[in-house]
């Protein structure tokens, strides 16, 4: 997999890939990761990638210009499956369109800024819009790099243990059991007893009730589902 981030800020972006999961995938060429700079397609002297909103208004909005020249030029260069813009009134973040997103093969992720970008930009390039919430970010990168770690770890072979993103909270549609390690008793807080009983229709039995139970108390909205 392929993805081009379009940011004004790329330096706020480089960190999430440089360690752990995110760095191993790039390592093993599981994913390639390439930023653009959006102050790069500018052509004014003063590098200019926003202005003040037609019709008057508070804030500034990004301009179509800038945004056209660096994806066309990507658009020559490849196919995209996908032109994901992150922005605070998109579709919000769920385990399955991460899900459905890390099966692609190209896709570019507009960081937006200020007020947002020149609603043509979302009416002729924008394939996909999305939110990671209910609240508003001074910018769509952190978005971006929550959307890239939730996509990057569902492709084959980033994770270890193949089947571990498989049993993830929200796979099912259901949350994640409670886990335990050593020590089996520490202070007097001990273990479930059926952990270690050897049991294994017993245990997977009872992480699914766990799960069930987690799931009612927390999140009952996604029973609904
Ligand atoms: N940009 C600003 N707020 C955002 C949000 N909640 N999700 C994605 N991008 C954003």
């Amino acid at each position: 997999m392929r993805i081009d981030i379009i940011t004004v800020l790329p330096e706020l972006l480089k960190s999430p890939f440089e360690a752990s999961i995110l760095k191993r995938a790039i390592e093993a060429k599981l994913v390639e990761i390439h930023f653009h700079n959006l102050r790069d397609y500018t052509t004014d002297n003063y590098k200019s990638i926003d202005d003040t909103q037609f019709g008057g208004g508070a804030g500034m909005v990004m301009m179509i210009e800038p945004i056209d020249k660096c994806i066309s030029k990507l658009k020559v260069e490849r196919d995209y499956d996908d032109i994901i813009y992150m922005t605070p009134d998109g579709e919000t973040l769920n385990q399955s369109i991460a899900n459905h997103i890390s099966t692609k093969e190209n896709i570019i992720i507009l960081c937006g800024h200020y007020k947002g970008v020149d609603q043509r930009v979302r009416e002729q390039f924008i394939t996909r819009e999305i939110s990671i919430g209910d609240y508003v970010l001074s910018g769509g990168e952190l978005g971006a790099a929550v959307l890239c770690d939730a996509i990057i770890r569902l492709i084959p072979g980033v994770l270890g243990n193949e089947t571990s993103a498989l049993t993830d909270s929200f796979q099912d549609n259901v949350l994640s059991p409670p886990i335990y390690t050593r020590p089996r008793d520490y202070k007097g807080w001990k273990v479930p007893k059926v952990l270690f009983s050897g049991n294994f229709p017993e245990i997977e039995k009872w992480r699914e009730e766990e799960a069930y139970k987690r799931t009612k108390e927390r999140r009952p909205d996604l029973l609904d589902e």
